[in-house]
């Protein structure tokens, strides 16, 4: 890996505190670091590098996955960390901030990479790229990348409105768009399921596939975040960057040895292929949902208009299902659903793939219990890939069992979103970025649909805190006669369910 300097804007902050310190000692202890790595964080609190320091470390103890036990190790990663106070705005800090890397570069003996990461609001994207091209700090003679947290913008024409600003200081190949679905271990594993796995591959089409069911629900309310959720609500926060991920991943075909050129090729064609959805027809493709009162774990909670910061009035979705349909050879009449939520009854992140049932109609009545074949993928908060199948019992009287096959179980100390992504940004591999097509054609698939709520014109359905989101939800899907699958307590994921099948069970590290 090549000598590194990672600027960090925003270093005083949450996110720096919870995700990047933590991925940055993570990579550091599994040596994923390059050898020469220097950090320079910035902020403006009036801090030294020694209380810099200490903030990384006890941020450490807070968040890692992995102890800092090893008080050397620690201290050498440590050791690459100096502060640069910076008010986004004041050009003057750029130029204080230039003389510290390169003081840096030099002592180091490390040419001039550097990996702007911006953690902070986007308000200040356009400023801050701006003022790296100013200042010179971007035009020196080795690469620049720019590390870019979401939201990419509010709607088609500010994200585009963002891209073209941003384009006149980094190039579309130097800009690392964060979405962290894309870092999370699952998801980086769905390429390898299908490239290891003809038979996934071979039915990985219309042919065989019934609907696909893509879920992220969470029992957190709106938390602290008010002023930025009631502006954003869950289409904005969530639909249009992380799920609209999750379907091109899960969507496309990938095969063996695909580079990320491939991939981003094919999920663009994804997006390409997503028959839009017309404003006027928006209610019928699109449940808006918002959190009345309810309970959780059995605790009371709030409905969303008494939460703190938000309007009594507030027409904010935080809840939104829909059905996509992706017009291409692959896919043609088959529903992917998508829905998230907040204050619903579990957080739970999957896909569901049901595979169509071509023995129903062959098989007698008799013979009921068989439930069609899913392919589960739990992306979290655990990790697995189970394919459930049936089995018949022994005996005359045995009637069918689901059996779920393994397919994938995550070791303890799997790697976090962050670490996965850092890792990537610092190697250059862009394959688990959001390339700017993709960006700016998941908007625009979104942006009838935004029309449309800000009109009021699909209706408000109201839900329990603690619940499963509207009855409209299940409505979508019973339209095409097929339910949202493992809702209930009782229908627990594959994961938790006793392993009658075990001698079919395949464990990945077998
Ligand atoms: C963030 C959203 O991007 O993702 C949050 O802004 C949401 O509202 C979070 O809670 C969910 O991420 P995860 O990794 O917990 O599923």
């Amino acid at each position: 890996m090549e000598p590194t300097t990672f600027i960090l804007f925003g270093a005083t902050g949450d996110l720096a505190k919870r995700k990047i310190y933590p991925a940055l000692f993570n990579l550091f202890v599994r040596g994923k670091l390059p050898q020469a790595f220097s950090v320079v964080g910035l902020g403006r609190r009036e801090w030294t590098d020694e209380v810099f320091q200490a903030a990384v470390e006890r941020s450490l103890y807070q968040f890692s996955r992995t102890e800092p036990a090893d008080k050397e190790k620690l201290n050498a990663f440590l050791e690459a960390f100096r502060y640069s106070v910076l008010d986004i705005g004041r050009e003057e800090d750029y130029r204080k901030l230039l003389a510290l890397v390169e003081a840096r570069e030099q002592a180091l003996k490390m040419p001039p990479n550097r990996l702007f990461y911006l953690s902070v609001g986007p308000e200040h994207f356009e400023p801050i790229a701006d003022n790296i091209r100013a200042s010179g700090l971007g035009s020196a003679d080795g690469w620049k990348r720019l590390v870019i947290e979401k939201p990419f913008g509010h709607d088609l024409a500010s994200a585009r409105a963002l891209n073209a600003k941003l384009s006149e200081s980094f190039a579309e190949e130097e800009i690392f768009r964060i979405d962290h679905y894309l870092g999370k271990p699952v998801v980086q594993r769905l390429e390898s399921l299908q490239q290891a796995n003809p038979v996934i591959q071979a039915l990985w089409t219309n042919r065989y596939i019934a609907n696909v069911q893509i879920t992220a629900s969470e029992s957190v309310g709106v938390e602290e975040r008010a002023g930025y959720y009631d502006h954003v609500g869950a289409i904005r926060d969530m639909f249009q960057n992380h799920l609209l991920q999750l379907l091109m991943m899960a969507a496309i075909h990938l095969p063996y040895d695909s580079s990320s050129e491939k991939v981003r090729f094919k999920k663009k064609k994804i997006m390409e292929a997503l028959v839009p959805v017309a404003q006027e027809d928006v209610g019928q493709q699109v449940v808006r949902g918002q959190y009345t009162a309810g309970s959780i774990g059995g605790q009371p909670v709030e409905g969303y208009k008494s939460e703190p910061g938000i309007a009594a009035d507030s027409m904010n979705d935080t809840f939104i299902a829909a059905r996509l349909l992706i017009d291409n050879n692959d896919w043609r009449g088959v529903p992917f659903y998508i829905r998230t939520g907040k204050r619903m009854n579990k957080k739970s992140t999957r896909i569901v793939v049901e595979f169509k049932e071509p023995l129903k109609q062959a098989w007698s009545q008799s013979e009921d219990g068989v439930a069609p074949n899913l392919l589960v993928i739990e992306i979290g908060p655990g990790e697995s890939i189970a394919l459930r199948l049936n089995t018949k019992e022994a005996g005359a009287q045995g009637g069918f069992k689901p059996i779920h096959i393994d397919l994938h179980s995550t070791p303890a100390d799997s790697p976090e979103a962050y670490e996965n992504l850092i890792g990537d940004a610092l190697k250059g591999d862009p394959t688990f970025f959001a390339h700017w097509d993709e960006v700016e054609l998941s908007w625009q698939y979104v942006q009838p649909m935004l029309d449309a709520f800000a009109e009021n014109a699909v209706p408000l359905r109201s839900y329990a805190a603690g619940s499963r989101g509207p009855a409209e939800s299940d409505a979508l899907l019973a339209e095409d006669g097929y339910h949202w699958w493992f809702d209930e307590e009782s229908e627990a994921l594959p994961k938790n369910e006793s392993k009658e099948g075990a001698n079919y069970a395949y464990h990945a590290n077998h």
